[in-house]
């Protein structure tokens, strides 16, 4: 398994020491991090500090403090991407990070929008909404469930397309996308690759530059443990100043604090994508988040979770589960798919038994991280062993 990844750095992490720092894993098994991420002490010790110094300061934490927590947020994650600080913007959702991109784009040459049917359906609802600005959404089906064939999605992208909006890994099968051949396609007719990377970033190494990606939008929700509240934008610094939001508001402004309403003019970083007033307690949640993953390191991690995620699948073949997973390992993510048409019953039980995962239409889905075990992963299969037995419609040959 490690010789795979004999390219990655593997530093060895504590990580039973690492388990410490989530104190939810002494109550339950908790393998449903594709939803949220668990809380970490780190993060509950920052979100108090920001109580403590709206308390102490007012509105001058603003400028004492505040200000400069967003600063080394976006450096946060620069680092985490391998990006400049200036390519990040910090939103408040993915959806919020689309209306900045889309509000930016003249459609009407580029009129098409390029997504798949394995996408979180955001994207398809986002760029379907603006067919009265005239565009087009193209949705790529998938052949078998579980990916998406890459010449399907190259035959739909042309000069007429504006965006191929997809995402790095899948949210319910755990497909890794080819980004690298995704981008190769894109530049062909100058079509800008939008990535959602919710489901990526924090889990499997990505070097932005080499990825030939455009415009990034990942948050804190999930892998990036830091809760609801906190997004994250890169947009590749060669393009930021041709974009000009209409969705826009005082923090995008390169005079910020001028209080001018006859003069407007957008900051000359990717903060020209950021509107309103952001959730100052998700950027000190969202800070704790990303620096833990930054000093584990995003290649210690993936070793782990992949390790992770083949003790669970061959646990899971080795007691006739029906799996939606890709059938190589190296572009499977953690998450891990079981057919079931019984899925929330079935976690409904697993949760009376203490252990949380999720379920999506026709799945039980799982998604092991850095801290958990192969206790966790026993547990698990074997309780799902245990409901099946006594479910005689937990199988089904036919998927939803
Ligand atoms: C891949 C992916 N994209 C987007 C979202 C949600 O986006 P938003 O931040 O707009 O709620 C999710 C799940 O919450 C997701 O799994």
């Amino acid at each position: 398994m490690l010789n795979r990844l004999e390219g990655l750095q593997l530093i060895d992490p504590d990580w039973v020491a690492l388990r410490k720092e989530f104190p939810s894993l002494e109550k339950i098994s908790y393998l449903n991090t594709c939803s949220l991420g668990l809380l970490s002490n780190r993060c509950r010790v920052a979100t108090e500090r920001y109580l403590d110094l709206w308390l102490e300061l007012g509105a001058s934490a603003w400028y004492s403090h505040w200000m400069d927590e967003m600063i080394s947020l976006r450096a946060e994650f620069a680092t985490l991407i391998s990006s400049e600080i200036e390519e990040i913007a910090l939103v408040s959702s993915i959806s919020a990070g689309l209306t900045a991109v889309s509000s930016s784009l003249d459609f009407s040459n580029r009129y098409k929008v390029v997504t798949t049917e394995l996408d979180f359906p955001t994207l398809a609802y986002h760029f379907s909404a603006l067919q009265p600005r005239g565009v087009e959404t193209i949705i790529v089906p998938s052949d078998d469930g579980v990916t998406v064939d890459i010449e399907r999605l190259a035959k739909q992208v042309d000069e007429h397309t504006a965006l191929l909006a997809t995402s790095r890994v899948f949210f319910t099968t755990g497909w890794i996308q080819d980004i690298p051949a995704l981008s190769k396609i894109c530049k062909k007719t100058g079509t800008l690759l939008l990535v959602d990377d919710y489901q990526a970033t924090g889990q499997v190494p990505l070097d932005i530059r080499k990825s030939g990606i455009d415009i990034l939008l990942s948050g804190g929700l999930k892998w990036l443990l830091g809760g609801p509240g906190i997004s994250y934008m890169y947009v590749r610094n060669e393009l930021i100043s041709s974009f000009q939001p209409t969705a826009t508001g005082w923090f995008a402004q390169r005079d910020q604090f001028s209080f001018r309403v006859d003069s407007r003019e957008y900051k000359e970083d990717a903060r020209r994508f950021e509107a309103g007033t952001p959730s100052v307690a998700s950027v000190y949640a969202g800070k704790a988040g990303v620096s833990l993953i930054n000093e584990i390191g995003v290649e210690n991690i993936r070793i782990r979770t992949l390790n992770l995620t083949k003790q669970l699948v061959e646990k899971l073949y080795g007691n006739n589960f029906s799996l939606r997973i890709p059938l190589d390992l190296d572009r499977h993510a953690s998450i891990t798919m079981i057919e079931t048409r019984e899925s929330r019953r079935v976690v409904e039980q697993l949760r009376e038994e203490g252990i949380i995962v999720d379920s999506r239409p026709g799945g039980v889905r799982l998604s092991p991280y850095f801290y958990n075990d192969e206790h966790d992963i026993a547990r698990v299969v074997s309780s799902l062993v245990g409901i099946r037995e006594a479910m005689p419609e937990f199988d089904n040959s036919k998927r939803l």
